[in-house]
């Protein structure tokens, strides 16, 4: 997505070789006009897929993925992180675990808010090593839902996530795939 490359290169700043900032307009202050128009590309990559609902991840992958839910006119959820293991009610609950942020989570679906007809695409703001898109993918599975496809914002592709996704075989579709990040380097997949 060209658009939203140029706003990467624009108002994104590479901390250092793996973290990318883009506070300005994506996980802190938000572009709805940008969100707008990521909306409408999942859609255009998605909308032959079967999608009953779309599922996100608590907290920057929702403004993305509202807009997509709009335009393609589907359910959102948005799935949970608690700190520890308590269990609150009838819900899916699985591990995953963040090494950027040297974290554990509960991820936390509540099982009123999918079925086994369900088609679930998962959108999320960042791809690096794969662990939240994991995380979802097994409480879907675990519903036993099918994962219709994976959209990403900005994926991170010289870190594991993409290629272990794909291995697994479901659909990656990223609309940013960034090849290299350094001081004052933010280099792109040409495509
Ligand atoms: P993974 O799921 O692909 O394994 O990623 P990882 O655990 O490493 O990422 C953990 C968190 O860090 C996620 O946000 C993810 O969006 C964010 N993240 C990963 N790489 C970058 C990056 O280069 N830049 C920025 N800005 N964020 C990155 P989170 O903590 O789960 O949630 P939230 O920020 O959406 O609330
Ligand atoms: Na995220
Ligand atoms: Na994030």
């Amino acid at each position: 997505m060209e658009a939203l490359k140029q706003r990467i290169l624009n108002d994104g700043m590479a901390l250092n070789e793996t973290v990318l900032k883009v506070d300005s307009f994506l996980n802190h202050g938000v572009d709805a006009h940008l969100m707008y128009n990521i909306g409408t590309e999942f859609k255009k990559y998605f909308e032959n897929h079967g999608v009953t609902k779309i599922f996100t991840i608590e907290s920057s992958g929702i403004a993305p993925t509202v807009m997509t839910a709009m335009q393609m006119n589907l359910p959102m959820v948005t799935l949970k992180k608690q700190a520890s293991k308590i269990l609150k009610g009838d819900v899916y609950q699985t591990t995953v675990h963040s090494f950027t942020k040297a974290t554990d989570y509960e991820l936390t679906l509540s099982k009123k808010y999918i079925s086994e007809d369900d088609h679930i695409l998962i959108i999320d703001d960042f791809l690096a090593n794969g662990e939240a898109a994991l995380g979802a993918i097994r409480l879907v599975e675990e519903a036993g839902a099918k994962v219709a496809g994976i959209g990403i914002v900005i994926e991170k592709s010289f870190q594991p996530g993409r290629q272990l996704l794909i291995d697994k075989g479901y659909d990656v579709y990223s609309l940013a795939r960034v090849s290299k990040l350094g001081e004052g380097i933010i280099e792109f997949i040409e495509e």
